[in-house]
């Protein structure tokens, strides 16, 4: 890039976003991946006076402690917007956090995924909130081929390749060829389920109430996804507040026990699997045989979750690198690679 145009580049930076139920990484254009933190807006009413109070890290760490005149708010459920103001709201924040003040001036172009089973409703509301946060244009891409090209799988050749990414609320399975989806499902189940079911567990075999909070730690350090092989696992000790007496208590609870709570909503998602997998015609599923399956997202990490799918589909499956971050790595890499142009959607 010449001098000019770099000077000229400097004003305009064009971004990319993950903007996930869990969590939204923002990739700026020559820089990667800039931004990365959890999808929650605090705000907070003052005699009736709805005003953002904190967004993201900040954010997160209020939930479930915040006092009555302050609300932490998730906008998005099950992958896409449930409250489109707080939804903007968020991106134009973020937005200024890594353009600065010069995204008002010079607006970027933002390369935004949604969800490959969102309505066209649900995908207005995206593209209206990335332009009312302030984009000059505004790019769309599918969930899985983002995860797809993050992951480095050969989406632009005649090769059917299979990625399945688990997010906090969607799990997308995706069969991929020459640019396009060959086939895609996708499945309402990801890792706020498996949370949701570690609550539901501990309060019903423990009378124990835990918040969203301590499930999600639970899982993220201890969850598996099938028994352990000695049956049992580590066992660790589990705080929250006794359904019959309301104070708060300390039970224990193994691996296995673990496994078994989170069975459902794994089982969800293998099936997903599975009725993609019958769904592919021939010659794409003789490649996937050979190819294997890519997991992506961050349900992906949930110890033992590609054994199991191994186990229940007979292919080889394996874990992304960097699991996180692939859909905010290959909706930057759509933006900035010629390659996969065509792959971008305009409305
Ligand atoms: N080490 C880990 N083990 C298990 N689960 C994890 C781990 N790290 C993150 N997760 C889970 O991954 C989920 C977030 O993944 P990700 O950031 O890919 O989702 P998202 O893109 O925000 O959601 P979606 O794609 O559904 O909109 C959360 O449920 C989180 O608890
Ligand atoms: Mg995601």
């Amino acid at each position: 890039m010449s001098l000019f145009s770099s000077l000229f580049k400097f004003g305009s930076q064009n971004i990319a976003i993950d903007l996930g139920t869990a969590n939204t990484l923002v990739y700026v254009e020559g820089q990667g991946v800039v931004l990365n933190e959890p999808s929650v807006v605090a705000i907070e009413t003052i005699n009736g006076v709805k005003k953002v109070k904190a967004v993201g890290d900040d954010a997160k760490m209020m939930m479930g402690k915040t006092p009555d005149s302050i609300e932490a708010i998730r906008p998005l459920r099950d992958g896409v917007i449930a409250d489109i103001e707080v939804a903007e709201q968020m991106i134009k924040y973020f937005i200024t956090k890594v353009n600065g003040k010069k995204s008002m001036f010079n607006p970027p172009e933002i390369t935004i995924c949604v969800p490959s089973g969102a309505t066209s409703v649900e995908r207005r509301a995206i593209r209206d909130a990335a332009s009312n946060a302030g984009a000059s244009q505004v790019y769309l891409i599918v969930e899985p081929m983002a995860a797809a090209i993050g992951a480095g799988m050969p989406v632009t050749e005649p090769i059917g390749s299979m990625v399945v990414d688990i997010g906090g609320g969607t799990t997308e399975v995706a069969v991929l060829s020459l640019r396009g989806l060959a086939y895609t499902t996708s499945v309402r189940t990801g890792g706020d389920k498996m949370d949701e079911a570690l609550v539901s567990y501990v309060r019903r075999h423990h009378n124990l109430l835990i918040g969203e909070t301590t499930a999600e730690r639970i899982k993220k350090d201890f969850g598996v996804a099938r028994p352990p092989a000695d049956g049992v696992g580590q066992t660790i000790q589990i705080k929250g507040r006794d359904l019959v007496n309301g104070v708060p208590k300390e039970i224990s609870i193994n691996q296995a026990q673990i496994a078994e709570a989170m069975a459902e909503p794994i089982s969800t998602i293998v099936e997903g699997v599975r009725i993609a997998l019958e769904n592919t015609a021939p010659e794409l599923a003789a490649d996937i045989v050979d190819q294997g399956i890519v997991l992506t997202g961050g349900g992906a990490m949930v110890e033992g979750l590609d054994a199991h799918m191994r186990d229940e589909t007979g292919l080889p499956v394996t874990v992304a690198e960097d699991p996180l971050s692939c859909v905010a790595i290959g909706t930057g890499r759509a933006m900035e690679e010629p390659v996969y142009r065509t792959i971008l959607q305009t409305a």
